[in-house]
Protein backbone atom coordinates (compact mmCIF):
# COMPACT_ATOMS: atom_id res chain seq x y z
CA UNK A 1 0.00 0.00 0.00
CA UNK A 2 2.28 2.81 -0.98
CA UNK A 3 0.18 4.85 -3.56
CA UNK A 4 -3.84 6.21 -2.67
CA UNK A 5 -5.61 7.76 -4.72
CA UNK A 6 -8.51 10.03 -2.44
CA UNK A 7 -11.37 11.81 -3.42
CA UNK A 8 -13.85 14.58 -1.59
CA UNK A 9 -16.69 15.98 -3.18
CA UNK A 10 -18.20 16.78 0.28
CA UNK A 11 -19.23 20.25 0.32
CA UNK A 12 -18.22 23.26 -2.47
CA UNK A 13 -14.50 21.92 -3.83
CA UNK A 14 -14.35 18.93 -6.49
CA UNK A 15 -11.19 17.13 -5.34
CA UNK A 16 -8.67 14.49 -6.32
CA UNK A 17 -5.09 13.74 -4.97
CA UNK A 18 -2.60 10.88 -5.23
CA UNK A 19 -0.70 11.30 -1.70
CA UNK A 20 2.00 8.35 -0.42
CA UNK A 21 1.93 6.56 2.60
CA UNK A 22 4.84 9.13 4.27
CA UNK A 23 2.35 11.78 3.43
CA UNK A 24 3.73 13.11 0.04
CA UNK A 25 1.24 14.76 -2.23
CA UNK A 26 2.30 13.54 -5.96
CA UNK A 27 -0.39 15.22 -7.52
CA UNK A 28 -3.64 17.16 -6.61
CA UNK A 29 -6.16 19.40 -8.43
CA UNK A 30 -9.01 20.94 -6.60
CA UNK A 31 -11.09 22.91 -8.36
CA UNK A 32 -13.45 25.57 -6.59
CA UNK A 33 -17.03 26.17 -6.61
CA UNK A 34 -16.89 29.73 -4.47
CA UNK A 35 -17.82 31.50 -7.75
CA UNK A 36 -20.98 29.35 -8.31
CA UNK A 37 -22.11 29.51 -4.77
CA UNK A 38 -20.97 33.59 -3.84
CA UNK A 39 -23.79 35.49 -5.39
CA UNK A 40 -25.81 33.67 -2.54
CA UNK A 41 -23.53 34.27 0.02
CA UNK A 42 -23.36 30.95 0.88
CA UNK A 43 -23.33 27.23 -0.35
CA UNK A 44 -26.50 25.87 -2.47
CA UNK A 45 -26.75 22.20 -2.21
CA UNK A 46 -28.50 21.39 -5.39
CA UNK A 47 -26.33 23.88 -7.33
CA UNK A 48 -22.93 21.93 -5.68
CA UNK A 49 -23.69 18.15 -6.40
CA UNK A 50 -24.56 18.87 -10.05
CA UNK A 51 -20.94 21.40 -10.34
CA UNK A 52 -19.64 18.10 -9.03
CA UNK A 53 -21.02 15.91 -11.40
CA UNK A 54 -19.47 17.87 -14.16
CA UNK A 55 -16.26 18.13 -12.40
CA UNK A 56 -15.37 15.06 -10.75
CA UNK A 57 -14.13 13.32 -14.04
CA UNK A 58 -11.73 15.91 -15.31
CA UNK A 59 -10.48 16.46 -11.32
CA UNK A 60 -9.19 13.09 -10.80
CA UNK A 61 -8.17 12.81 -14.60
CA UNK A 62 -5.92 16.42 -13.71
CA UNK A 63 -4.36 14.52 -10.80
CA UNK A 64 -3.11 11.52 -12.51
CA UNK A 65 -1.52 13.89 -14.77
CA UNK A 66 0.01 15.46 -12.37
CA UNK A 67 1.18 13.04 -10.95
CA UNK A 68 2.80 11.45 -13.93
CA UNK A 69 0.58 8.83 -12.41
CA UNK A 70 -1.49 5.59 -14.72
CA UNK A 71 -4.51 4.60 -13.00
CA UNK A 72 -3.35 1.27 -12.43
CA UNK A 73 -0.53 1.78 -10.46
CA UNK A 74 -2.57 3.29 -7.44
CA UNK A 75 -2.92 1.41 -4.38
CA UNK A 76 -6.16 1.75 -3.38
CA UNK A 77 -8.70 4.58 -3.21
CA UNK A 78 -10.36 6.47 -0.59
CA UNK A 79 -13.52 8.87 -0.60
CA UNK A 80 -15.24 11.04 1.89
CA UNK A 81 -18.37 9.55 2.87
CA UNK A 82 -19.41 11.60 5.15
CA UNK A 83 -20.67 14.30 6.72
CA UNK A 84 -21.31 16.41 3.69
CA UNK A 85 -24.41 17.27 1.36
CA UNK A 86 -25.64 14.10 0.08
CA UNK A 87 -26.46 14.64 -3.18
CA UNK A 88 -22.33 16.32 -3.25
CA UNK A 89 -21.22 13.35 -1.11
CA UNK A 90 -22.76 10.96 -4.04
CA UNK A 91 -21.02 12.11 -6.82
CA UNK A 92 -17.61 11.62 -5.21
CA UNK A 93 -18.88 7.90 -3.64
CA UNK A 94 -19.89 6.66 -6.96
CA UNK A 95 -17.10 7.92 -8.83
CA UNK A 96 -14.66 6.18 -6.24
CA UNK A 97 -16.95 2.96 -6.63
CA UNK A 98 -16.88 3.01 -10.45
CA UNK A 99 -13.35 3.53 -10.35
CA UNK A 100 -12.32 0.87 -7.56
CA UNK A 101 -14.68 -1.64 -10.11
CA UNK A 102 -12.84 -0.95 -13.35
CA UNK A 103 -9.52 -1.16 -11.95
CA UNK A 104 -9.78 -3.85 -9.72
CA UNK A 105 -8.67 -1.85 -6.08
CA UNK A 106 -9.91 -1.73 -2.67
CA UNK A 107 -11.87 1.21 -1.20
CA UNK A 108 -12.15 2.95 1.99
CA UNK A 109 -14.65 5.93 3.22
CA UNK A 110 -12.94 8.30 5.08
CA UNK A 111 -15.01 10.48 7.53
CA UNK A 112 -13.84 14.34 6.19
CA UNK A 113 -13.20 15.70 9.76
CA UNK A 114 -10.58 12.68 10.64
CA UNK A 115 -9.17 14.02 7.20
CA UNK A 116 -9.00 17.61 8.32
CA UNK A 117 -7.75 16.32 11.53
CA UNK A 118 -4.67 14.40 9.65
CA UNK A 119 -4.08 17.09 6.83
CA UNK A 120 -0.89 18.07 9.11
CA UNK A 121 1.12 15.44 8.08
CA UNK A 122 0.57 16.38 4.25
CA UNK A 123 3.73 17.73 2.54
CA UNK A 124 3.69 19.33 -0.89
CA UNK A 125 6.56 19.90 -3.38
CA UNK A 126 8.05 22.67 -2.69
CA UNK A 127 6.43 23.99 -0.11
CA UNK A 128 7.75 24.15 3.31
CA UNK A 129 6.03 22.02 5.98
CA UNK A 130 6.37 22.24 9.66
CA UNK A 131 7.48 18.97 11.05
CA UNK A 132 4.98 16.72 11.71
CA UNK A 133 3.80 16.05 15.53
CA UNK A 134 3.51 12.92 16.56
CA UNK A 135 0.64 10.96 18.53
CA UNK A 136 -1.18 11.64 20.77
CA UNK A 137 -1.80 15.07 19.69
CA UNK A 138 -5.08 18.06 20.86
CA UNK A 139 -6.10 19.21 17.77
CA UNK A 140 -8.43 22.23 17.12
CA UNK A 141 -10.60 22.05 13.82
CA UNK A 142 -12.03 24.98 12.47
CA UNK A 143 -13.91 25.37 9.74
CA UNK A 144 -17.31 26.20 7.69
CA UNK A 145 -19.91 23.35 9.01
CA UNK A 146 -17.88 22.23 12.46
CA UNK A 147 -15.48 23.60 15.34
CA UNK A 148 -13.99 21.58 18.37
CA UNK A 149 -11.34 20.41 20.29
CA UNK A 150 -9.68 16.79 19.31
CA UNK A 151 -7.70 14.62 21.95
CA UNK A 152 -6.09 12.73 18.39
CA UNK A 153 -4.55 9.07 19.84
CA UNK A 154 -3.80 7.79 16.74
CA UNK A 155 -4.93 7.86 12.81
CA UNK A 156 -8.04 5.92 12.77
CA UNK A 157 -11.46 7.10 13.55
CA UNK A 158 -11.54 5.33 17.53
CA UNK A 159 -8.54 7.46 17.99
CA UNK A 160 -10.52 10.39 18.35
CA UNK A 161 -11.46 11.86 20.90
CA UNK A 162 -14.12 14.69 21.14
CA UNK A 163 -13.19 17.09 24.20
CA UNK A 164 -15.37 20.31 23.63
CA UNK A 165 -17.23 22.15 20.21
CA UNK A 166 -19.56 25.03 19.61
CA UNK A 167 -22.27 24.66 20.73
CA UNK A 168 -24.40 27.21 17.54
CA UNK A 169 -22.16 28.06 14.78
CA UNK A 170 -18.53 27.13 13.58
CA UNK A 171 -15.81 29.57 13.42
CA UNK A 172 -15.66 29.79 9.76
CA UNK A 173 -19.26 29.99 9.54
CA UNK A 174 -19.14 32.98 11.73
CA UNK A 175 -16.46 34.79 9.56
CA UNK A 176 -18.80 34.06 6.66
CA UNK A 177 -21.93 35.79 8.40
CA UNK A 178 -20.18 38.21 9.57
CA UNK A 179 -18.69 39.24 5.91
CA UNK A 180 -21.99 38.72 4.34
CA UNK A 181 -23.53 41.28 6.78
CA UNK A 182 -20.58 44.14 6.33
CA UNK A 183 -21.05 43.00 2.52
CA UNK A 184 -17.93 41.70 1.52
CA UNK A 185 -18.64 38.40 0.04
CA UNK A 186 -18.47 35.05 0.44
CA UNK A 187 -16.12 33.32 2.09
CA UNK A 188 -15.56 35.84 4.69
CA UNK A 189 -12.59 34.16 6.66
CA UNK A 190 -10.11 35.19 3.71
CA UNK A 191 -11.45 38.71 3.50
CA UNK A 192 -11.57 39.35 6.93
CA UNK A 193 -8.18 37.92 7.16
CA UNK A 194 -6.94 40.05 4.85
CA UNK A 195 -8.65 43.70 6.21
CA UNK A 196 -7.79 42.81 10.10
CA UNK A 197 -4.61 42.64 9.30
CA UNK A 198 -4.64 46.56 8.70
CA UNK A 199 -6.58 47.40 11.49
CA UNK A 200 -6.70 48.06 14.85
CA UNK A 201 -8.52 45.03 17.39
CA UNK A 202 -8.85 47.56 20.14
CA UNK A 203 -10.70 50.53 19.18
CA UNK A 204 -14.24 48.86 18.75
CA UNK A 205 -15.40 47.37 21.80
CA UNK A 206 -17.34 43.80 21.32
CA UNK A 207 -18.04 40.93 24.19
CA UNK A 208 -16.26 38.11 24.30
CA UNK A 209 -17.80 35.07 23.44
CA UNK A 210 -17.78 31.90 26.18
CA UNK A 211 -14.78 32.75 27.75
CA UNK A 212 -15.26 30.89 30.93
CA UNK A 213 -11.97 28.67 31.29
CA UNK A 214 -13.66 25.94 32.68
CA UNK A 215 -15.93 24.47 29.32
CA UNK A 216 -14.23 23.69 26.45
CA UNK A 217 -17.72 24.14 24.72
CA UNK A 218 -17.40 27.13 21.93
CA UNK A 219 -20.54 29.75 21.18
CA UNK A 220 -20.15 32.24 18.41
CA UNK A 221 -23.73 33.10 17.79
CA UNK A 222 -23.69 35.73 20.13
CA UNK A 223 -20.58 37.51 18.79
CA UNK A 224 -22.79 37.33 15.24
CA UNK A 225 -25.69 38.77 17.32
CA UNK A 226 -23.14 41.73 18.38
CA UNK A 227 -21.90 42.61 15.11
CA UNK A 228 -25.35 43.08 13.24
CA UNK A 229 -26.37 45.03 17.06
CA UNK A 230 -23.60 47.56 15.46
CA UNK A 231 -23.61 47.52 12.32
CA UNK A 232 -28.10 48.46 13.32
CA UNK A 233 -26.69 50.95 15.91
CA UNK A 234 -23.34 52.67 13.55
CA UNK A 235 -24.39 51.72 9.96
CA UNK A 236 -22.01 49.79 7.65
CA UNK A 237 -18.40 51.12 8.21
CA UNK A 238 -18.35 54.56 6.29
CA UNK A 239 -14.80 54.55 5.22
CA UNK A 240 -12.19 51.89 5.12
CA UNK A 241 -10.12 52.65 8.94
CA UNK A 242 -13.41 51.93 10.68
CA UNK A 243 -14.27 48.35 8.74
CA UNK A 244 -10.59 47.14 9.26
CA UNK A 245 -10.65 48.04 12.80
CA UNK A 246 -14.14 46.05 13.04
CA UNK A 247 -12.81 43.07 11.22
CA UNK A 248 -10.00 43.20 13.50
CA UNK A 249 -11.78 43.60 16.54
CA UNK A 250 -14.03 40.57 15.13
CA UNK A 251 -11.34 38.48 14.24
CA UNK A 252 -9.67 38.75 17.52
CA UNK A 253 -12.11 37.81 19.53
CA UNK A 254 -12.58 34.70 17.58
CA UNK A 255 -9.05 33.61 17.30
CA UNK A 256 -8.19 34.71 20.65
CA UNK A 257 -11.11 32.01 21.75
CA UNK A 258 -10.17 29.29 20.25
CA UNK A 259 -6.73 29.63 21.06
CA UNK A 260 -7.80 29.76 25.04
CA UNK A 261 -9.65 27.09 24.55
CA UNK A 262 -7.32 24.48 22.97
CA UNK A 263 -4.42 25.49 25.17
CA UNK A 264 -6.50 24.61 28.41
CA UNK A 265 -7.74 21.28 26.41
CA UNK A 266 -3.69 20.16 25.80
CA UNK A 267 -2.92 21.47 29.66
CA UNK A 268 -5.77 19.07 30.80
CA UNK A 269 -4.39 16.40 28.81
CA UNK A 270 -1.23 17.07 29.56
CA UNK A 271 0.02 17.05 25.95
CA UNK A 272 2.62 19.05 24.83
CA UNK A 273 1.40 19.37 21.07
CA UNK A 274 -1.35 21.33 19.73
CA UNK A 275 -2.12 20.60 16.24
CA UNK A 276 -4.79 23.65 14.20
CA UNK A 277 -6.90 21.92 11.51
CA UNK A 278 -9.21 22.84 9.04
CA UNK A 279 -10.09 26.11 6.79
CA UNK A 280 -10.04 28.67 9.32
CA UNK A 281 -6.27 27.37 10.37
CA UNK A 282 -5.49 29.23 7.14
CA UNK A 283 -6.04 32.57 9.49
CA UNK A 284 -2.27 34.19 9.93
CA UNK A 285 -3.45 35.70 13.21
CA UNK A 286 -4.44 32.20 14.59
CA UNK A 287 -1.31 31.08 13.19
CA UNK A 288 0.32 33.97 14.77
CA UNK A 289 -0.72 34.15 18.08
CA UNK A 290 -1.53 30.42 18.44
CA UNK A 291 1.93 30.13 18.70
CA UNK A 292 3.51 32.86 21.10
CA UNK A 293 0.39 32.02 23.50
CA UNK A 294 1.78 28.20 23.63
CA UNK A 295 5.60 28.49 23.81
CA UNK A 296 5.52 30.35 27.30
CA UNK A 297 3.47 27.06 28.18
CA UNK A 298 6.61 24.62 26.21
CA UNK A 299 3.29 23.70 23.34
CA UNK A 300 4.64 23.73 20.20
CA UNK A 301 1.79 24.35 17.77
CA UNK A 302 2.04 22.66 14.49
CA UNK A 303 -0.14 23.97 11.56
CA UNK A 304 -0.79 22.05 7.91
CA UNK A 305 0.27 24.00 4.71
CA UNK A 306 -2.05 26.13 3.65
CA UNK A 307 -3.48 24.65 1.20
CA UNK A 308 -4.21 21.97 3.22
CA UNK A 309 -6.48 23.87 5.77
CA UNK A 310 -9.41 24.38 3.23
CA UNK A 311 -11.00 21.34 1.97
CA UNK A 312 -8.58 18.76 -0.28
CA UNK A 313 -8.70 15.50 -1.40
CA UNK A 314 -5.17 14.67 -0.20
CA UNK A 315 -6.11 14.72 3.57
CA UNK A 316 -8.93 12.33 2.46
CA UNK A 317 -6.41 9.88 0.96
CA UNK A 318 -3.91 9.98 3.83
CA UNK A 319 -6.69 9.25 6.39
CA UNK A 320 -7.37 6.40 4.19
CA UNK A 321 -4.21 4.76 4.86
CA UNK A 322 -4.58 2.98 7.74
CA UNK A 323 -7.46 1.19 7.22
CA UNK A 324 -6.34 0.36 3.23
CA UNK A 325 -2.78 -1.04 4.87
CA UNK A 326 -4.85 -3.00 6.81
CA UNK A 327 -6.56 -5.03 4.31
CA UNK A 328 -9.71 -2.88 4.56
CA UNK A 329 -12.29 -2.59 1.91
CA UNK A 330 -15.64 -0.83 1.47
CA UNK A 331 -16.64 -1.98 -1.76
CA UNK A 332 -20.00 -2.75 -2.06
CA UNK A 333 -21.17 -1.08 0.95
CA UNK A 334 -20.23 2.30 1.02
CA UNK A 335 -22.73 4.75 2.38
CA UNK A 336 -23.12 8.27 3.23
CA UNK A 337 -24.20 10.13 5.70
CA UNK A 338 -24.65 13.96 6.50
CA UNK A 339 -23.29 13.59 10.24
CA UNK A 340 -20.10 12.71 11.14
CA UNK A 341 -18.48 9.33 12.69
CA UNK A 342 -16.89 10.97 15.08
CA UNK A 343 -18.65 10.63 18.88
CA UNK A 344 -19.92 14.37 19.62
CA UNK A 345 -19.87 15.12 23.62
CA UNK A 346 -21.70 18.92 23.06
CA UNK A 347 -24.96 19.44 22.72
CA UNK A 348 -25.88 21.86 19.55
CA UNK A 349 -28.46 24.77 20.07
CA UNK A 350 -31.42 22.70 21.60
CA UNK A 351 -31.82 19.96 18.73
CA UNK A 352 -30.84 16.18 20.11
CA UNK A 353 -27.62 15.05 20.70
CA UNK A 354 -25.74 13.76 17.52
CA UNK A 355 -25.76 10.25 16.57
CA UNK A 356 -23.85 7.53 18.07
CA UNK A 357 -21.04 6.52 16.17
CA UNK A 358 -21.16 3.92 13.59
CA UNK A 359 -18.93 1.84 11.46
O1 LIG B 1 -12.38 23.40 5.86
P1 LIG B 1 -13.13 24.23 4.90
O2 LIG B 1 -12.53 24.48 3.55
O3 LIG B 1 -14.57 23.67 4.63
C1 LIG B 1 -15.35 23.03 5.58
O4 LIG B 1 -15.14 21.81 5.80
O5 LIG B 1 -16.20 23.75 6.16
O6 LIG B 1 -13.40 25.62 5.65
C2 LIG B 1 -14.00 26.70 5.01
C3 LIG B 1 -14.15 27.82 6.03
C4 LIG B 1 -14.98 28.99 5.53
O7 LIG B 1 -15.92 29.31 6.52
C5 LIG B 1 -13.94 30.10 5.36
O8 LIG B 1 -14.49 31.40 5.57
C6 LIG B 1 -12.93 29.74 6.40
O9 LIG B 1 -12.85 28.33 6.37
N1 LIG B 1 -11.60 30.30 6.11
C7 LIG B 1 -10.96 31.20 6.89
C8 LIG B 1 -9.78 31.55 6.21
N2 LIG B 1 -9.71 30.83 5.05
C9 LIG B 1 -10.83 30.06 5.00
N3 LIG B 1 -11.34 31.74 8.06
C10 LIG B 1 -10.51 32.65 8.60
N4 LIG B 1 -9.36 33.06 8.01
C11 LIG B 1 -8.95 32.53 6.83
N5 LIG B 1 -7.81 32.94 6.28
ZN1 LIG C 1 -13.74 20.75 5.45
Amino acid sequence: MELVLGIETSCDETAAALVTRAGDVVGDAVHSQIKLHAPYGGVVPELASRDHLRNVRPVVQEAFKRAGVRPEQIDGIAVTCRPGLTGALLVGVQTAQGLSLALNKPIVGVDHLVGHLLAVFLRFPGVASDAPPSYPFVALLASGGHTALYRVNGPQLEDVKELGATRDDAAGEAFDKVAKLLGLGYPGGPVIDRLAKEGNPDTIDLPWPMRRRDSLEFSFSGLKSNMLRWVKDHGLPGDDQTLRDLCAAFQRRVVDTLIAKALVAAENEGIRTLVLAGGVAANRELRTRSAEQAAPLGIRVVVPPFKACTDNAAMIAYAGFSRLARGENDSGKLGTSPHSALPQSTRKGRGRRAEPARP
